[in-house]
């Protein structure tokens, strides 16, 4: 099997880190970036009303002042093209052409996102702090989207070429609850093409995101969002810091020739 055809490997078990390199003509590349200083790469994830925007506003305000780079981004959008896609999305413009178009066009605006903003920031050691990545697209698209696992999967490889979070926190809410929190923070505007969906949908998303952390318990934390937004940032904040340590110690021993 030849193990740069993602087509080979899609039906394989999903680990990303080992199939970083799916692109013959990326590879020299994703080399030199394995040798270079890095910085952090974290996702926010969850439901309608989780609460994201806020905590990851709170976590780069305390980041910024013990002097770190921090930049902050969201999905879809975050960089001039994906922000373009994001409008024809959200507007619902793409729903009647069906969830494997929309599920495209959600990869074409990461791959824009990862390429432009997000790998030249880590590269130069930043803090990303990203709002929805990845995990949206699994469990909106992939699982109440109904889209093929393996199809989805080898989506994903090609749109983040290696560009797998360090850390995903999930904040974990009751959807009535999120759906409540979002529609007032919304006012009078109308709801966009996926707040609007049954509640059955997004209690379905919400298991969907517990299975992906089950699964993947070294990249993703969950976190209680329906507690204060004190109380969350703190854990927020906790998580972050042992995640960044880990990190230091990890580069520390890779200097010391111990890995
Ligand atoms: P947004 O206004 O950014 O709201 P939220 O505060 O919920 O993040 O809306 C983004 C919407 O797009 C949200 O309903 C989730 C959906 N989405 C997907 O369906 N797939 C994806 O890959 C991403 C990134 C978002």
């Amino acid at each position: 099997m030849d193990a740069l055809n993602p087509c080979d490997r899609a039906g394989s078990a999903l680990d990303l880190r080992d199939s970083r390199v799916y692109v013959e003509g990326r590879q020299d590349k994703v080399r030199n970036e394995e040798t270079l200083p890095r910085g952090l790469f974290i996702t926010f994830e969850g439901g309608e009303g989780a609460g994201k925007s806020t905590q990851i506003r709170l976590l780069a305000e305390r980041l910024r002042a013990e002097g770190r780079e921090v930049l902050t981004t969201r999905e879809p959008g975050g960089s001039p093209g994906a922000e373009a896609i994001r409008h024809v999305l959200l507007k619902g413009a793409a729903e009647p052409l069906g969830p494997t178009l929309e599920a495209i066009l959600f990869a074409a605006a990461r791959s824009d996102h990862v390429e432009q903003v997000i790998r030249p920031a880590v590269l130069r050691g930043a803090v990303v702090l990203c709002d929805r990545f990845i995990d949206s697209s699994r469990v909106y698209q992939g699982i109440t989207g109904g889209l093929e696992p393996d199809f989805m999967t080898a989506l994903e490889r090609v749109t983040i070429n290696g560009m797998v979070p360090d850390l995903t926190i999930i904040l974990d809410i009751d959807p009535e609850e999120g759906l409540r929190r979002a529609a007032e923070r919304r006012g009078t505007e109308t709801a966009d093409r996926f707040e609007k969906e049954a509640l059955d949908v997004h209690r379905r998303r919400r298991a969907a995101f517990l299975e992906i952390a089950a699964r993947e318990p070294q990249r993703c934390a969950v976190i209680d969002a329906s507690g204060t937004t004190e109380a969350v940032s703190r854990e927020v904040a906790e998580i972050v810091m042992r995640a960044m340590s880990e990190r230091a110690g990890r580069s520390e021993a890779a200097e010391a020739g111990n890995v």
